[in-house]
């Protein structure tokens, strides 16, 4: 069996092995995806054992994809922009960097949401790696405009001047924000200290799509708030699964049908 794992601290919750066992079974593919622990100062020790233990390929959560960027030897396009790595190959020594993350999330707002891009007002509610990785994907699909907003303004002004030759981007404070918006995604970690990023209520209406990229059982309390101000909704639990999708697929070179996992909600179920 060709070996592939996720490697993270902590790592046992990761529903990962569970979505590459779905992909596997569904494209006949005889692989082996294992999650990995890590100790938090020996990532790239656990990556060079992984490789002689006949690896062929890892996904990488949290806290190590910068420590992946930082490790490999050839880094893709899109793992460049994201500054951040998500998915190795590995060849020989070589080790091939690429992220599929804004991708993932690109993929479950157009196809499986079925909200397109193109021409849209799009805001982007924070600017640290989960929100740099979206925004090349994002301009890739040519909406009318991309503002980057967040609590440290610095950090936004930042990334929509290193993003400036790609697209119409520009980054505001939260409160600042003007107008209405097609699709809001909260790239921000603020759900988990059950917060929300302050931004004017006149930011949705009816036909917003406020999108999660973190999922629950329950919706978050974004999107909860979003759909007081009658926002459409949706967590980031396609985005995992579509991020997965495209890693299965830079390794074995097939497209697993997602649609399956999509509705049978396994954050939920598992
Ligand atoms: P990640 O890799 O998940 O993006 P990160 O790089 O630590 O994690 O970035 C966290 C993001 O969430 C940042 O944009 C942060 O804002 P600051 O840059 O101002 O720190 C944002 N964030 C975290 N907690 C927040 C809160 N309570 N309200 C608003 N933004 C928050």
């Amino acid at each position: 069996l060709d070996q592939y794992a996720v490697i993270g601290n902590p790592v046992a919750h990761s529903k990962s092995p569970l979505l590459h066992a779905a992909f596997a079974a569904q494209c006949q593919q005889a692989i082996c995806y294992r999650a990995l622990l890590a100790p938090p100062d020996s990532f790239a020790a656990t990556v060079k054992q992984f490789i002689n233990d006949g690896g062929r390929g890892a996904n990488v959560t949290l806290p190590f994809k910068l420590e992946a960027f930082n490790l490999c030897t050839a880094l893709t396009p899109r793992a460049q922009a994201a500054g951040a790595v998500n998915t190795m190959c590995f060849e020989g020594q070589k080790i091939i960097g690429d992220n599929t993350d804004g991708c993932g999330l690109v993929s479950d707002i157009v196809r499986n949401a079925g909200v397109t891009l193109q021409g849209k007002r799009i805001l982007l509610l924070g600017a640290g790696g989960a929100a740099r990785g979206a925004i090349l994907p994002l301009l890739e699909c040519q909406p009318a405009e991309l503002i980057i907003a967040n609590r440290s303004i610095e950090k936004a002004q930042q990334l929509a001047e290193q993003f400036s030759s790609f697209g119409q981007i520009s980054s505001s404070e939260f409160a600042q924000i003007k107008g209405q918006f097609d699709v809001i995604i909260n790239a921000t970690s603020a759900s988990i200290a059950a917060q929300i990023p302050p931004i004017p209520d006149t930011a949705y209406n009816s036909n917003s799509l406020a999108y999660d990229m973190m999922y629950s059982d329950q919706p978050t309390v974004f999107m909860q708030h979003a759909a007081k101000h009658q926002a459409q909704t949706r967590d980031g639990w396609g985005m995992l699964v579509e991020q997965a999708a495209e890693a299965f697929y830079v390794w074995r070179g097939m497209r697993p049908d997602t649609s399956e996992l999509l509705t049978r909600n396994m954050s939920r179920a598992i």
